[in-house]
């Protein structure tokens, strides 16, 4: 495949954590995507002007900034780590899209016990976020000595290279798998959509505003839920306060019961079941909570 410059390019991870959230979220968003062979570097979605460049995460922001990609779909923490590395680039974060959370935590091997931060004075800390590891040691006053690694870098404990190692948790998996305990929060993550700082043509702007109202309407769908109830028209004021973010409910008189209407929201927000609890309380019967294929606000 080659680079066709009217096209809009989109860095997401190869492999890893984000690979396969970032296609199925495009994939949701009404994306083809071509399959392309293990070694392919690059996928063309086949109904929308969109290639894929299938790239290491840590290499997305260059990309982006760059402007060899329009866009990418990166972690927080490689965006921040890559950002306080060139201050005077104006990354863009588009939208904040719900997965691959993870916190960038210090971890120390299991046998530590109790743990203070003043402890990682003089330490050596193994890491590859040098920058927001340093940026964490000095808003705490901490002195400690910065150790960049590539990657493995739980082994460093039993290696000896460093005494306390700062790394993405998500599961807590790995640290576990290494003897290690998660000490102290420096960085929560979750992915994100970046824009290019580098202006955009009219072609490419359209181009771009079009794919982020598909994605905008991709996360709205998923935490929303249509809800159908029945109430006294005299519970209506209570129910409405309940429902969440749901806006302007429409309201359905009910024939041949007096007093009775039927209520229809969108809620953009998580419904739970205390919130059902907390409707029929207040009156609600016949509550049906709904999911919403698709939305685009
Ligand atoms: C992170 C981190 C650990 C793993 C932790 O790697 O370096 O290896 O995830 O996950 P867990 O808590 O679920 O075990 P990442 O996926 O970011 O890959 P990369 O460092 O190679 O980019
Ligand atoms: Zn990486």
């Amino acid at each position: 495949m080659s680079f066709d410059r009217d096209r809009l390019h989109l860095a997401i991870q190869k492999s890893g954590r984000l690979a396969d959230q970032s296609r199925q979220l495009l994939k949701d968003a009404g994306l083809k995507l071509q399959q392309g062979g293990r070694n392919e570097l690059a996928a063309r979605a086949e109904n929308f002007p969109l290639d894929l460049m299938l790239v290491r995460d840590d290499d997305i922001p260059t990309f982006v900034a760059d402007g060899v990609c329009e866009l990418g779909i990166v972690g927080q923490n490689v965006l921040d780590e890559y950002a306080l590395g060139r201050p005077e680039l104006r990354i863009e974060q588009v939208a904040k899209l719900g997965f691959g959370r993870c916190s960038l935590k210090i971890a120390a091997p299991d046998s530590l016990g109790r743990f203070e931060l003043a402890m990682l004075q003089g330490q050596r800390i193994a890491t590859s976020y040098p920058r927001l590891l340093g940026r964490f040691l000095a808003d705490n006053r901490i002195a400690a000595e910065v150790v960049t690694m590539r990657g493995a870098v739980e082994l460093a404990p039993r290696l000896g290279i460093a005494g306390f190692v700062c790394d993405l948790v998500s599961t807590g998996a790995t640290l576990d798998a290494n003897g290690l305990m998660p000490v102290a929060d420096v960085f929560d993550s979750e992915a994100v959509l970046i824009r290019t700082p580098r202006p955009l043509d009219a072609a490419h702007a359209e181009k771009a505003a079009a794919l982020l109202t598909r994605i905008d309407g991709v996360i709205a769908t998923a935490e929303s839920k249509y809800i159908v109830l029945n109430a006294p028209e005299s519970a209506l004021p209570a129910i409405v306060q309940i429902l969440p973010g749901a806006e302007a409910p429409t309201v359905i008189p009910l024939i041949g019961r007096e007093g009775q209407v039927a209520v229809q929201a969108v809620c953009q927000e998580s419904v739970f079941w205390e919130t059902l609890e907390r409707l029929k309380a207040a009156g609600a019967s016949a509550i049906l909570v709904m999911p919403i294929e698709k939305m685009m606000l």
